[in-house]
């Protein structure tokens, strides 16, 4: 339906999953006064208050019902749970294989194994690597982990002022990821700079410097890490023996998969981990129950997930003309599904816009997705989470706000630029 923009080889090779950090810090009132975005009849997702700030526009969105047009975009939101939830489920009419962002894969171009692809490729490239991130594998990394978590929340806790996007919620997941899949790259801050490239190739509107960055980044993995992987690792099963079961095909669907786990891991969890230290800062009542009772940390996590979803939206295409609630869609439409705001709908969830560490049924939030293409790291990030907020919870009485936290005004995901608190320890 709409023009898409930036279809150049190095987007098509990029176009994974949306993550990323702004390059430089900003005030919440630079960044909600910088960026450019449309908001045409005030319903544009992208405009730089609904970034900072997304609930309340979330909220004018669901009353407006199932799905809402976007004119000077092109695109459909969607903002009900169930709504979300039923076009995330319905995978052969909203499909993935025009790309899951903002900007479509062209047809001719090369796809992500996973999620830019649709059945039956798609199911074949699950398989082959969906024991990766089973049981076994998550048993055997918890221990390192484990052990990074509680180095970091140590030095974070003798600092006892710091900002938590660099002392916890970056490093973490860059330690955790090299863990996983063997890639060694040559240090956390470039790790950062390459992450927060790609997520910007995810964004609405699109920074050339970004595809550079981002394009080095592949260069390097291709002329580094892949090279440089120890002999018995997660990239080598991939990249040598094509997964699990070896249904990956040789060459660049293996290089792709193995680049679209890397770079899917590390801002996604790393925003997720700012998020949580921010809602615990915010409700600290949750916090001392989760102190008192550790047994809740599962659901913790759970909640914390739910009340703050770390990418913004998914996209689909319609292959035929449609509906959503009842609501008309043309045929080659672009669909966005709002998970955020499927998460703090009060149709599913009681008093959404509240932290409840004992709430029942916060697993069944939609920040990993849901049905065929949800998240396949979902163990790992769930892992990292259970962590951290472990680690912090021996050490950590209270968090404290000690300066303006900055929300990235990055379009694909709901993080911080940085997060100032100080750790009250016992
Ligand atoms: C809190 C952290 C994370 C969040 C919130 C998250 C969220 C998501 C979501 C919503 C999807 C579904 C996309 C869609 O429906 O189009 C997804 C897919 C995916 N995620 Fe994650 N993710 C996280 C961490 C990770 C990690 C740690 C990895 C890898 C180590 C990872 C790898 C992937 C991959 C490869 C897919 C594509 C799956 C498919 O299409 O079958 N994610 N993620």
């Amino acid at each position: 339906m709409r023009p898409a923009a930036g279809r150049d080889y190095a987007i098509r090779f990029m176009h994974v999953v949306a993550i990323g950090a702004p390059r430089s810090p900003m005030s919440t009132e630079t960044a909600a006064g910088s960026a450019s975005g449309l908001c045409p009849a005030g319903i544009d997702p992208y405009h730089p208050g609904a970034l900072v700030d997304p609930y309340p526009f979330y909220r004018r969105l669901r009353s407006r019902g199932p799905a809402t047009y976007v004119p000077g975009r092109g695109i459909w939101l969607v903002s009900h749970y169930e709504h979300a939830a039923a076009v995330l489920r319905d995978y052969r009419a909203f499909v993935s294989g025009q790309g899951a962002g903002y900007t479509r894969v062209p047809d001719h171009g090369y796809r992500y194994p996973l999620i830019d692809n649709d059945p039956p490729e798609h199911t074949r490239a699950r398989r082959s690597v969906q024991n990766l991130f089973g049981r076994a594998a998550i048993d055997e990394l918890r221990p390192g982990v484990r052990a990074a978590a509680v180095d970091l929340v140590e030095a974070a806790a003798a600092a006892g002022e710091i900002d938590a996007v660099t002392a916890l919620a970056l490093p973490l997941p860059d330690r955790t990821i090299r863990l996983l899949t063997g890639i060694q790259p040559p240090d956390g801050a470039t790790m950062a700079t390459w992450g927060d490239a790609v997520g910007q190739l995810g964004a609405a509107d699109l920074d050339p410097e970004m595809v550079r960055i981002a394009t080095e980044s592949l260069e390097w993995l291709i002329a580094e890490g892949v090279p440089a992987l120890p002999p018995h690792c997660m990239g080598r099963t991939i990249m040598e023996h094509g997964g699990d079961n070896g249904g990956l095909e040789d060459g660049r669907e293996r290089l792709m998969m193995l680049d679209s786990i890397w770079l899917a891991g590390i801002d996604s969890s790393s925003s997720s981990l700012g998020n949580a230290i921010s809602a615990f800062a915010d409700f600290p009542q949750q916090w001392d129950l989760i102190r008192a009772n550790p047994g809740l940390i599962p659901n913790a996590v759970e909640e914390v997930l739910r009340f703050d979803a770390p990418f913004r939206s998914f996209y689909r295409r319609t292959v035929a003309e449609t509906d959503i609630g009842g609501v008309p869609i043309p045929a080659d439409s672009d669909v966005c599904v709002l998970l955020g705001a499927a998460n703090r709908d009060p149709d599913r969830f009681a008093d959404p816009d509240r932290l409840d560490v004992t709430r029942a049924d916060a697993k069944s939030h939609l920040s990993f997705g849901t049905s065929i293409h949800l998240c396949i790291g979902a163990p790992v990030a769930r892992l990292e989470l259970t962590e951290l907020i472990t680690a912090l919870a021996a050490r950590v009485r209270r968090f404290e706000r000690i300066g303006d936290a900055v929300r990235a005004p990055n379009q694909a995901m709901r993080k911080y630029a940085s997060l100032p608190v100080r750790l009250v320890t016992d």
